[in-house]
C-alpha cells in the first residue's frame, strides 16, 4: 500500500528557474495494485518515483509505504521495504560480481547481520531454480560477471533481484526504454508475471503506449508536476492506445495556447 499527501517538490526554488516538479501530488495506491504511470517528458514522473524512494526529500506532503510514515526515513532505510529498476540496466547491477554475488546481496536485503549466513544453505539451489523460471537460460551463469550478460538479462535479473524478498513496493522507471524491442518485451513479459504472481503493489513509468495499455489494473497520466488522468477497473481495461494519444495531444494543444497567450501578452507589452 502507498499513500502520498499533498506532496510537492521544487528544484532551484527561490531562483528564477525555480520549477515546481510535484505539485501537490495525491495518490493513494491499493495493496496488490498495479499501476502504470505515463507522461510528457519532464512531467515529474522520475521524481515522483524518486520521492517515493527517498532520494530527496519533499517539501511538503507526506508519505506511507505499508502503513509507516516514511516521509523523514533517508534512502537506505526506505531501500528495506521498496524495490526499485532504472532504465539503465548498467545502474541495478554490480558489474565485476557474479550473477550469483549480485543475487546473494538482494536476498539478504532487510536481514540482520547475524541471520545473513543462515541464509547460504540451500541459496544455490533457489538461485537456480528463481533464474530458471526467468526462461533466459541464465540458470547456467551464475558464475558470470554480471557485466558480461546483455542489457535484457540484466535488466531481467535486476527485477529479480528488487523482487527476490518480496518489497512493500515495487518502482520500475521505463524499465525497458534502453533495450532492443525483442529484450523489451521478454522484460515486460517477466515484469507482468512477477507483479502479478507476488501481487507485488507497483508503480511502473513507461512511455509505451502499447505497454501502459495492455499491463497494470490503473494507469495516471502527469503532467507539469500534477495528476491530470487517473482511470482504474472497466476504465483503465477499456482504454485504448488512441484514447491516450487523444489525451497526449489535448496537452499539447493547451501547451501551445498557453504559448500564444504568453506571446501576445509580451506582443502588447513589450
Ligand atoms: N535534480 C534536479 N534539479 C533540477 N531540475 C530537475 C532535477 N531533476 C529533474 N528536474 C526537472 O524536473 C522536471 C521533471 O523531471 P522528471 O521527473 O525527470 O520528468 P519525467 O521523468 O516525467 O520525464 C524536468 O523539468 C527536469 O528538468
Ligand atoms: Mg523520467
Amino acid at each position: 500500500m502507498l499513500r502520498i499527501e499533498d506532496l510537492s517538490i521544487r528544484f532551484k526554488a527561490g531562483t528564477p528557474d525555480e520549477v515546481c516538479v510535484l505539485d501537490g501530488i495525491q495518490l493513494q495506491v491499493k495493496e496488490g495494485s498495479f499501476v502504470v504511470v505515463i507522461g510528457t517528458n519532464g512531467s515529474g514522473k522520475s521524481t515522483l518515483l524518486n520521492a517515493v524512494a527517498g532520494v530527496f526529500p519533499p517539501e511538503r506532503g507526506r508519505i506511507e509505504v505499508a502503513g509507516q510514515d516514511v516521509t523523514r526515513w533517508p534512502e537506505h532505510r526506505r531501500a528495506r521495504l521498496i524495490g526499485r529498476v532504472f532504465q539503465n540496466p548498467f545502474s541495478g547491477t554490480a558489474p565485476h560480481m557474479t550473477v550469483a554475488e549480485n543475487l546473494a546481496l538482494a536476498a539478504r536485503r532487510g536481514l540482520a547481520r547475524g541471520l545473513r549466513w543462515a541464509l547460504l544453505p540451500g541459496l544455490m539451489r533457489q538461485m537456480k531454480d528463481r533464474v530458471g523460471e526467468l526462461n533466459m537460460g541464465l540458470e547456467d551463469r551464475l558464475e558470470s560477471e554480471m557485466g558480461s550478460l546483455s542489457g535484457g538479462q540484466r535488466q531481467a535479473l535486476t527485477l529479480l533481484m528488487a523482487s527476490w524478498v518480496r518489497p512493500q513496493l515495487l518502482l520500475l522507471d521505463e524499465h525497458t526504454a534502453a533495450l532492443d524491442p525483442k529484450a523489451a518485451d521478454q522484460v515486460i513479459r517477466l515484469t507482468h508475471q512477477i507483479v502479478t504472481r507476488d501481487r507485488l503493489t507497483t508503480l511502473m513509468v513507461t512511455h509505451s503506449m502499447a505497454q501502459a495499455v495492455h499491463l497494470g489494473d490503473r494507469l495516471i497520466m502527469m503532467n507539469k508536476g500534477q495528476i491530470i488522468f487517473d482511470a482504474e477497473g472497466m476504465a483503465k481495461k477499456s482504454l485504448r492506445v488512441e484514447d491516450l494519444m487523444a489525451r497526449f495531444e489535448e496537452v499539447r494543444r493547451d501547451e501551445q495556447l498557453d504559448v500564444s497567450a504568453a506571446k501576445m501578452l509580451k506582443a502588447l507589452y513589450i
